[in-house]
């Protein structure tokens, strides 16, 4: 099972960490090496011993979570065992919020805690965290948690190069090992279309050809079983799979393979009936094949200077009373999110479509760390929101000063993620509670093997975690940097490749061997636009 080949399971080979952060101190003095760190954590003296008898026993409602921990602890599951057992239950967790739940080890075994399938899982992962495998010693303590944010994600661009269904399903694992719960597949862009659609087999026999770096590249895209399989493995791990259709610019795979729908400067044309058709057709494949509730439908970075020129669009624009050409993206972004939202989804965008005022379902995601009043603007709307400004939420920046920056000059260090995105302090407490969380955004245009998307994700990827779980007055990267620095060099001896402060230039280099050091290189230029 692919399950704890990075983290959890082998993070109790760490040293016991001297901790200057009071609220993990005794902790982890204790050997509680817990990422993300839970809001309440009493170590007791002594531990229970897993044998051969050991099981994993489970009230109704939680069963798949228990076969889940079992099989990825090598134990069996039974019924209504009382002693030597891992037990999950709804029982005493009336109390609990949906994500969250008490974990107790005593002599007699371990106790889940939870109101939610969620809750009870994510009880799971941390007792996965605190098994010693070698000794099979768990040490006794009681621990009671519950995330900061609800919407803790990370989005993959698989457009821009493409990676594969077992890729993504080793992702996966590690999101679920930290407590991640949202992955948002950005799926089409200019470069490729990478999601089967049936309607339109083209889209993808075409459509799916070429990358970033090799337009000639043969076609790579998921089928629907692929997809479903991904959707499945995630759902197990209490993650969404959230898919992204990037409308009406980044659209150029679709419309070279459909120039009809072509608005010139990869956009679709918003004038015309056949470009809602075809996407209405999209987006009503996507959501029989998404169980999500939420569709992104992008609404980024548009370039509107093709729009407008002709009779037809002439015409359209005084049929709906639009007076400029741009206003056409309005007019586009609410009937999309209309559409979206009549098919009883909630539809996401990136905060450009602010601008449109679509209704107040809408879910904005905030990307222009630039723009700070696009974050004032949404949340003063009435928008939730989701944070990831690409400072410090971009995983394709680089992650240490030494290496090339590129485009926007901004280098995300892992203690810049974990530091989290600056909220202006003009946000009113009350207008704060509209944020939903936070995501990572790892485009590829630059990322073109699995050694590198590694590298890029890992360990920005476990701070992210830990700053989008554990509660404000918790977080303290000096404590989170203890806990992770061995990690990193059990990544290393997995395969794993990780990113290394304590050795930039070789960790880069393994990971991605053509890199330019910054002595020899001269910063790359392109953005990941
Ligand atoms: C984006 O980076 N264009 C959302």
């Amino acid at each position: 099972m692919m399950k704890k080949t990075g983290t959890g399971m082998f993070m109790k080979n760490l040293l016991i960490i001297v901790s200057l952060a009071t609220s993990a101190l005794t902790a982890s003095a204790a050997g509680l090496d817990l990422i993300p760190w839970p809001a309440k954590v009493q170590p007791e003296p002594g531990q229970f011993t897993i044998n051969q008898q050991t099981v994993v026993t489970a009230d109704a409602p939680f069963a798949a979570e228990a076969a889940l921990l079992a099989g990825d602890i090598h134990l069996k599951t039974a019924a209504g065992a009382k002693a030597n057992r891992i037990r999950l239950t709804t029982q005493g967790a009336e109390a609990l919020g949906e994500e969250a739940y008490r974990l107790e080890v005593d002599q007699q075994g371990a106790t889940i805690h939870a109101h939610s399938p969620a809750g009870a899982f994510y009880g799971c992962q941390t007792l996965a965290q605190l098994l010693e495998p070698k000794t099979q010693t768990i040490p006794l303590v009681k621990i009671e948690d519950a995330p900061r944010y609800a919407w803790r994600g990370l989005m993959l661009d698989v457009s821009r190069h493409f990676f594969d269904q077992p890729t993504i399903l080793r992702l996966l694992d590690w999101m679920a090992d930290y407590k991640l719960n949202r992955f948002h597949i950005h799926l089409t862009d200019d470069q490729a279309w990478r999601m089967e659609i049936d309607k339109y087999p083209e889209l993808t026999r075409t459509g799916a050809r070429g990358n970033f770096t090799d337009t000639n590249a043969p076609a790579r895209f998921f089928t629907k079983s692929e997809m479903r399989e991904i959707i499945r493995y995630a759902a197990q791990r209490h993650i969404v799979v959230v898919p992204e259709i990037d409308m009406p610019g980044h659209a150029s795979a679709a419309t070279r393979t459909f120039p009809q729908l072509d608005g010139g400067v990869k956009t679709y044309n918003p004038a015309s009936e056949a470009t809602y058709d075809f996407l209405q057709n999209v987006l009503l494949d996507v959501m029989q094949t998404f169980p999500s509730p939420w569709i992104h439908f992008g609404g980024d970075e548009v370039n509107t200077s093709g729009w407008g020129k002709d009779a037809a669009a002439a015409e359209k624009m005084r049929a709906e009373g639009l007076q400029k050409p741009q206003q056409l993206e309005g007019y586009f972004v609410r009937r999309m999110t209309q559409f979206i939202s009549q098919h009883h989804h909630t539809p996401m965008g990136w905060d450009e479509i602010v601008a449109a005022k679509p209704a107040t379902n809408t879910v904005v995601f905030w990307w222009r760390h630039n723009k700070p009043e696009m974050l004032e603007q949404a949340l003063a709307g009435g928008y939730a929101v989701v944070l990831s400004p690409r400072s410090p939420c971009y995983f394709d920046y680089p992650q240490d000063k030494s290496y090339p920056q590129i485009g926007w000059k901004i280098c995300n260090t892992p203690e810049a993620v974990y530091g989290g995105p600056k909220i202006p302090a003009s946000i009113s407490p009350a207008l704060r509670k509209n944020i939903l969380g936070v995501e990572a955004c790892v485009w590829t245009e630059h990322i073109g093997s699995v050694p590198y998307l590694e590298f890029m994700i890992m360990p920005r990827m476990v701070a992210l975690a830990e700053m989008a779980w554990t509660a404000d007055g918790q977080r303290d990267f000096g404590n989170f940097n203890a806990r992770l620095k061995p990690l990193v060099a059990q990544y290393q001896q997995l395969g794993i490749h990780s990113y290394d402060e304590n050795n930039p230039e070789g960790s880069l280099r393994e990971a991605r061997p053509s890199a330019k050091l910054p002595a020899t290189a001269s910063a790359t230029s392109a953005s990941h636009q």
